[in-house]
């Protein structure tokens, strides 16, 4: 049986999941767009690099939602990017709205699908997918500490003169100013950086990879799409493969560490059931001090999704 993943948004972070999805034979992908011919567009100059990189997934697109029935998965992106000077809790009407409409097309035409969001502001937008949909909590996901986590890997990987493929960053928290990089918990190959690297510098990187995706919007004008799109695709792989891949998600608290009703980045296991698992890290008194500051920040942005909807 082949997989299906539908990637709502073309744009920029929808085309690289896709991208990922069918350069490595994961699924067939379903782009959907609400920009005319943008997403079959972007199918057919997949569809033609399949020779050349030899995969064999369809890649199709089109305007209409209901080429998306069937998904296993679905990879939403629509949305608006930030631009220089915006924070990523600016875009949460204008979004808002947006998620509303994909979420309603989710509902008529592939209610069973695993949902992994991309959007920013992402911890809210996840909130309101899960409000939106009425899917359990297990179903309903959002991107955001494995990109920060990679981000975190790269800076450290940099700093070592190291592979960052034997670099495991932790990131929890959310995805914006209040994010937690947890170097106690990231190691090279086994080794915390706490060993590696003296604080002034691992205080650099944690502030570098904070203040990661607005680096790079400040560079380009517009937000960044490779490693956030191949983030979410990793999300849908360790889903369809039932991998049971050890990954920061952003996911319903129901009580881990005391942490009720709020959709925030933790560690989980991600497998064929989607979120399987909240893993419980021992923090110290410092990292639950920095967990709780996020967790007031974006139990904010969750009571404006309540009063917006
Ligand atoms: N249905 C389908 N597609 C939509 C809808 C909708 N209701 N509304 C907007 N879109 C499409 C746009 O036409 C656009 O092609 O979403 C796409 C978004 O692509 P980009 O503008 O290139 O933005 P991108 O950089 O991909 O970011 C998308 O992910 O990382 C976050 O902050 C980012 O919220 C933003 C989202």
């Amino acid at each position: 049986m082949r997989n299906k993943v539908a990637v709502i948004g073309a744009g920029n972070v929808g085309s690289e999941a896709a991208r990922y999805l069918a350069y490595n034979d994961i699924a067939d992908v379903a782009l959907v767009d609400i920009k005319e011919g943008l997403a079959e567009g972007k199918a057919l100059d997949l569809s033609e690099a399949a020779y050349i990189n030899r995969f064999s997934a369809r890649v199709y697109g089109s305007t209409d939602y209901s080429i998306i029935e069937g998904s296993d998965v679905v990879i939403v992106t629509a949305g608006v990017p930030r631009k220089p000077g915006m924070s990523r809790d600016d875009l949460i009407e204008i979004n808002l709205k947006i998620i509303k409409q994909v979420a309603e097309n989710l509902k008529k035409y592939a209610p069973d699908a695993f949902i992994i969001v991309v959007t920013n502001p992402l911890d809210a937008m996840t909130y309101a997918m899960y409000k939106l949909t009425g899917l359990p909590k297990n179903k309903v996901m959002g991107q955001a500490g494995v990109l920060d986590s990679a981000r975190l890997s790269f800076f450290v990987a940099e700093k070592l003169g190291v592979s960052p493929a034997d670099v495991n960053g932790m990131v929890l928290g959310t995805h914006g100013d209040t994010m937690v990089p947890l170097p106690r918990f990231t190691t090279v190959n086994g080794v915390p950086i706490t060993e590696l690297l003296d604080k002034e510098t691992i205080d650099q990187l944690v502030e570098r990879t904070k203040f990661g995706g607005g680096e790079i919007v400040k560079l380009m004008g517009t937000s960044a799409w490779f490693a956030p799109g191949s983030a979410a695709a990793l999300m849908a792989e360790a889903i369809l493969k039932d991998s049971k891949r050890v990954l920061p998600v952003t996911t319903l608290a129901e009580g881990e560490y005391g942490i009720n009703g709020i959709f925030i980045g933790l560690p989980v296991v991600l497998g064929g059931n989607g979120v399987e698992k909240i893993i419980e890290l021992p923090l110290n008194d410092e990292e639950k001090a920095l967990l709780k500051k996020a967790e007031e920040h974006v139990r904010k942005l969750h009571e404006t999704v309540d009063r917006l909807m």
